[in-house]
């Protein structure tokens, strides 16, 4: 295809548990090309985390492979899986992980500065906009809604153009109205920049606002 920037090839993911071995996944398969967007949905416990850090060399497979971005995962030690992950991969954790010290547009010019962007600024700027958070720039994160840190999170997470977005399992919460609305920003955001972006919801109401 060409345009692949994430294969999963026959993933399985078998650990040691105090019952025998525990498959966690099971020979499993998929392919992001440019401008995909991906709801992994399922139970607690189903898995999503586990895939989630395999996609993202957070974690080895027990067989298979990953290819990000023309890399096969597993023949990069770990120094290399980092830089990949660095240069490659936007991530939304789930705490958000924003830096309190920081208020809204630094903490999205944060990554862009290390990158040494000199429009880090104005690109900061334009993504909160984008997820409806031009009013509330110079809030620190504690002055700001559990869904607008969610918006700010993912804001920061393209802030660098990674080549493709995952969000670590956000609350079930974000099928609430403002993090719908930042979804439906970033999902129109990775049709126009060809970025896919994978969505691991913990309920399955997701696909419909990964849709929108
Ligand atoms: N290192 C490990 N050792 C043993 N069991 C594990 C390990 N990692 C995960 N598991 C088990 O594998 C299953 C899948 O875990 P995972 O965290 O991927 O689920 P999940 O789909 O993300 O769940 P949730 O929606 O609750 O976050 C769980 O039952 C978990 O207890
Ligand atoms: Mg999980």
């Amino acid at each position: 295809m060409g345009a692949s920037i994430l294969t999963a090839q026959n993933l399985s993911k078998v650990v040691p548990s105090a019952e025998g071995e525990l498959t966690i996944l099971h020979e499993l398969s998929l392919e992001l090309n440019k401008g995909d967007s991906l709801a992994i949905v399922g139970s607690s416990g189903s898995g999503k985390s586990t895939l989630l850090g395999l996609l993202a060399g957070l974690d080895l497979p027990s067989s298979g492979e990953v290819i990000l971005a023309g890399q096969a995962l597993s023949t990069l030690d770990e120094d290399q899986r980092a830089r990949i992950r660095a240069e490659q991969v936007g991530f939304v954790f789930q705490s958000f992980q924003l830096l309190d010290s920081l208020n809204a547009l630094e903490n999205v010019m944060l990554p862009l500065e290390l990158d040494g962007r000199k429009d880090a600024r104005e690109r900061a700027r334009h993504l909160l906009e984008r997820v409806g958070l031009g009013q509330r720039l110079t809030h620190s994160p504690r002055q700001l809604s559990g869904g607008e840190q969610q918006r700010v999170a993912i804001a920061r997470a393209f802030a660098a153009e990674p080549t493709c977005c995952l969000p670590m399992n956000p609350p079930a919460t974000s099928t609430a109205t403002p993090a719908s609305a930042s979804a439906t920003c970033c999902s129109n955001s990775t049709k126009r920049t060809a970025r896919p972006w994978c969505w691991s919801p913990t309920t399955s109401a997701w696909p419909t606002v990964a849709d929108a």
